[in-house]
């Protein structure tokens, strides 16, 4: 039975895991090194946009299962487990900078008591757990290669569902070891009473599962972006095809788009590109997948243009984040719409309602709001389709031309009220 765990890394997904785990009753310690985020947690005060998490965050301090902290020394010194779940940097040749994992993996190693697991459960390279990371504890630890469990599990819940996530994914584990095997399993049954547990015996496959479940998607995403390429070629409608294609039981295919954002498809596919070379192979479905998917911002507007000559018009994006409904941008596609609009010296304005107007001036745009304003625009492109969408009449914009980049809205209805419609394969 472990009676603390100390959780590492309280960004959005790490914050979230510690609430969710502090309501099933176990002593969580959340470590983080910036004191602001620690601070705010502690008076809760959460940085997430993950719903309930407020709630949850004034229960678990109120029944004192929740603390935040900057002290490395007691978070790690007092745990009987330990999750990590800090970022891994790229740089823009997806050149990782293990830096901050590797800082975690001597801290762990200076304060972890005996008997203590430690759970990677941020996104890897094959082979880190147990080349890199075990043996970076045991370098700056005074403890013996077997006083200490070390395992991996991927993190695969999303950002805005992570309670609901962590109820209904089967868990994937695997240890460095057989006795990390049995630790890891104990650990997640405790903590993950409902889930399903799967027990892969491997580090090494546990990180590699997390990396197929997104090359999967990635390449499936391409497919798909090529299929809508033919369509608007051949005249037919993607989503009608899509949708008669998919009452294959064997067939899966995803909706095209305007570009995929975040880490988990233009960034983690890189790891096994490298994982690949680095054995001698030639991995050339995930890179070609990549190139196809980021291609994708600059297609769209190439086909825009070509509907409505965009030389210094004034055009509307929706959505600013690379997902609906988060406020994260890194690689977000609409950066790359913004650069390829700028070439036009077109002035672009942005409606998302989770970034106030400084914060969308630094990409040099316009704060607009779709709910309240009434401008007239040249063109009006859909990046990122938030849920308050749904709710809002586009047949009201007053625009020569929509580009829907998520393909969500009905063709039919748009040009009823005189406005084009372009969407990706249709
Ligand atoms: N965000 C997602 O949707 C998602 C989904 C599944 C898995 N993941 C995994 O979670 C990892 C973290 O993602 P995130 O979205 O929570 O990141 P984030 O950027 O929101 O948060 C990272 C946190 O780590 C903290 N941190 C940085 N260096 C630290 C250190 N040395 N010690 C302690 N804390 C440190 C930061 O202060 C920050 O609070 C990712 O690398 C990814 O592998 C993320």
């Amino acid at each position: 039975m472990f009676r603390q765990l100390t959780v590492i890394g309280l960004g959005k997904m790490g914050c979230s895991l510690a609430l969710y785990y502090a309501k099933s009753g176990i002593k969580i310690v959340g470590l983080d090194v910036n004191q602001t985020t620690v601070d705010n947690l502690n008076n809760g005060v959460s940085h997430l946009t993950l719903p309930d998490s407020d709630k949850v965050l004034r229960e678990v301090l109120d029944n004192k299962t929740f603390e935040a902290t900057v002290d490395a020394e007691y978070a790690i010194s007092t745990a009987d487990a330990i999750i990590v779940i800090v970022p891994l940097v790229v740089d823009d040749k997806y050149n990782i900078d293990y830096s901050i994992i590797d800082s975690v993996a001597v801290n762990i190693g200076k304060y972890i008591k005996k008997g203590t697991l430690v759970a990677f459960e941020t996104s890897l390279p094959t082979g880190t757990t147990r080349n890199r990371l075990k043996k970076i504890i045991l370098d700056n630890s005074s403890l013996g290669k077997k006083d200490f469990f070390v395992g991996f599990s991927p993190e695969r819940v999303s950002t805005n569902t992570v309670f609901r996530d962590l109820e209904i994914y089967p868990k994937i584990i695997g240890g460095v070891d057989s006795e990390s095997n049995k630790k890891m399993e104990e650990l997640y049954t405790q903590i993950l009473p409902k889930s399903k547990i799967i027990n892969l015996q491997n580090s090494d496959a546990a990180e590699f599962t997390k990396l197929m479940g997104m090359i999967y998607r990635d390449v499936n995403i391409a497919l798909s972006n090529e299929f809508a390429k033919f369509a608007e070629k051949a005249g037919l409608d993607i989503d009608e095809i899509i949708q008669a294609c998919n009452t294959n039981p064997f067939a899966h295919v995803l909706s095209p788009g305007i570009g995929a954002g975040g880490h988990c498809l233009p960034v983690y596919p890189h790891f096994f590109i490298k994982n690949s070379k680095d054995l001698g192979l030639d991995p050339r479905i995930a890179e070609e997948a990549r190139k196809i998917n980021n291609s994708m911002p600059k297609f769209s507007i190439k086909k825009l243009n070509s509907f409505e000559e965009l030389k210094n018009k004034k055009v509307l994006i929706l959505g600013l984040g690379y997902r609906e409904d988060i406020k994260e941008t890194f690689l977000s596609p609409t950066l790359d719409l913004i650069k390829e609009l700028k070439q036009f010296d077109s002035t672009v304005y942005i409606d998302d309602y989770l970034f106030s107007s400084e914060e969308i001036s630094k990409y040099g745009a316009v704060k607009y709001d779709i709910f309240s304003q009434d401008e007239d625009f040249d063109a009006v492109i859909i990046s990122t389709y938030h849920s308050k969408y749904s709710n809002f009449d586009f047949t009201k914009l007053k625009t020569k031309i929509i580009l829907d980049g998520r393909n969500k809205l009905d063709k039919k209805l748009i040009e009823s009220s005189g406005i084009k419609y372009l969407g990706i394969g249709k």
